[in-house]
């Protein structure tokens, strides 16, 4: 059995839970929108063509924003193609992911499903292959009332009303040299500097997000960041994160430590940032965009190369990157959200990617069920319970040896205080393969503490850490009651299982 002891002050807060955290991603890839959020021809698709089964699961996992459309995806996309009477859409070749592109589904669709799957939009702009003028005509389209070519042209499509759309980021993963129209950071911050202005000139109440590294192993790391920024710190609002995480070669040790890595990228950028804020004697802060983020197994063939292309031809929404997620990849899931929400300060939007089939907590299959993943449970439930205040957690743990990231604690935490409800939400990760854990959580400033619900997500009996959901077995890893959680007047103490993530609620009162 290894200890813990948590403190938590009710004083010591970070910030307001930033409810954007818990962002998804849907992205023209493999079976996201197709197949995923949109199959006309599935029973439980109403007139849209939009699922409902998996719009629920969507719900259940309370999303707030989605960003769309890409991705890697976005850097070679006319939003032109996807509005405009379906019929009349162009059938594209997809230059990011090799596969052919119907344009069935495009900006009114994806406007309508936010609207049916209660969620904000985040929409990408292609700083790629296009720019300035792309981008401000798409403002237009998409947010000016009426009364111009392109904002009649959207009412002529089928929407009156502006989709008033407040958050975009300024092209994707453009340091990257997959690209499609990859830029040195200079090109880059000038062109986003510029599409900034221009978009702005059209709707001033824009939130704009610059691209940062694509990952933190980027060799241009942090001098991407700080060139793009002295470009465009008076007209971008945030700056972007992205980071996959996987377990190498059987080594869960320094995968289940995955979150120090996340930790370390954020201040790292939040640095960067404040570097450039004051070299330019800026008032505003930057605040972090991590618009990508999961646990991904990159397999090399996981997406259709050219040369495959030229064996099969192109396809349409093909099967690629569906990781099928196991015990370990949750606890590693809710690890990386508490990192997130350690960082609330600013950390303000995050996007889980992405949201169906691919790399994802839903899965569905064509003309049959949806089902939650793993991962989908930590997600769920931090994004019902995290509200009110973040509170700092100072945590005194046993530590483990890990190849990565050397001594790491065992237990994991982050937590939340909603004055309004006198609630209180726990989120725990016991990163220990083969012990439980006994945690003591001392809770000054507070007293008459009652466990309000406790579930765990653990190995199932007579399984391993590898379990999995599929179209099979579809409710083989999930929550389950969590017996050994209780609170005192200023404590609460909670034992976990080896290798697990549990949420405690507990309600409070506070002298
Ligand atoms: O989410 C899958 C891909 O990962 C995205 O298209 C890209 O931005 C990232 O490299």
């Amino acid at each position: 059995m290894s200890r813990a002891r948590i403190t938590i002050d009710r004083s010591f807060t970070v910030g307001e839970v930033p409810q954007r955290i818990f962002g998804s991603f849907v992205e023209h890839m493999g079976r996201c929108v197709y197949t995923g959020i949109y199959e006309p021809d599935h029973p439980d698709a109403d007139a849209s063509g939009f699922r409902q089964d998996v719009l629920k699961l969507v719900n259940e996992l309370g999303a707030t924003v989605v960003r769309y459309p890409g991705g890697n995806f976005v850097s070679g996309y006319n939003w032109e193609d996807g509005v405009g009477p379906v019929e009349n859409r162009p059938r594209r070749l997809d230059g990011a992911w090799h596969t052919l592109e119907t344009n069935a589904f495009g900006l009114h669709e994806f406007v309508n499903w936010s609207r049916q799957a209660g969620v904000e939009v985040m929409e990408a702009i292609n700083l790629g292959t296009r720019g300035v003028d792309a981008a401000r005509e798409l403002v237009e389209y998409a947010n000016h009332p009426g009364g111009t070519y392109l904002s009649d042209l959207r009412k002529k499509n089928g929407s009156a009303e502006p989709f008033d759309i407040k958050l975009w980021c300024l092209g994707n993963e453009m340091d990257g040299p997959w690209q499609i129209g990859h830029k040195t950071a200079d090109e880059y911050g000038r062109l986003a500097q510029e599409a900034a202005k221009a978009m702005r000139y059209v709707d001033p109440s824009l939130e704009l997000v610059a691209c940062g590294s694509s990952n933190s192993q980027m060799a241009t790391f942090g001098d991407w960041e700080q060139t793009v920024l002295t470009h465009t710190y008076e007209e971008v609002d945030y700056i972007s994160l992205h980071a996959y995480y996987q377990e190498h070669d059987g080594d869960a040790g320094s995968f289940l430590a995955s979150a120090r890595d996340m930790d370390h990228f954020i201040e790292s950028v939040v640095a960067t940032a404040d570097a450039v804020r004051a070299k330019g004697k800026h008032k505003k802060r930057i605040n972090l965009s991590f618009d990508e983020w999961n646990v991904w197994y990159t397999r090399h063939g996981d997406v259709d190369s050219p040369d495959e292309v030229g064996k099969h031809g192109w396809r349409e929404h093909p099967r690629v990157i569906e990781d099928e997620y196991n015990v370990t990849d949750a606890v590693v899931v809710g690890t990386l959200l508490n990192s997130l929400l350690r960082h609330g300060d600013r950390v303000k939007i995050a996007n889980q990617a992405q949201l169906v089939n691919v790399i994802a907590p839903i899965m569905s299959e064509e003309n049959g069920p949806a089902w939650r993943q793993s991962i989908f449970w930590p997600f769920a439930r931090m994004a019902a319970l995290a509200r009110g205040q973040i509170l700092h957690t100072r945590v005194e743990s046993d530590k483990y040896e890990n190849a990565r990231y050397g001594d790491t604690d065992l237990v994991d935490v982050s937590s939340t205080w909603d004055e309004e409800t006198g609630r209180m939400a726990f989120f725990l990760a016991n990163r220990g393969l083969e012990e439980a854990a006994d945690i003591e959580v001392a809770l000054r400033g507070f007293d008459n503490a009652r466990v309000l619900s406790a579930e765990v997500l653990q190995i199932p009996e007579g399984k391993d850490r590898f379990t999995t959901n599929n179209l099979q077995h579809r409710e083989r890893v999930g929550l389950v009651p969590l017996h050994d959680a209780k609170a005192a007047a200023g404590e609460l103490r909670v034992s976990l299982p080896a290798l697990s993530w549990a949420v405690v609620e507990v309600e409070v009162s506070t002298n």
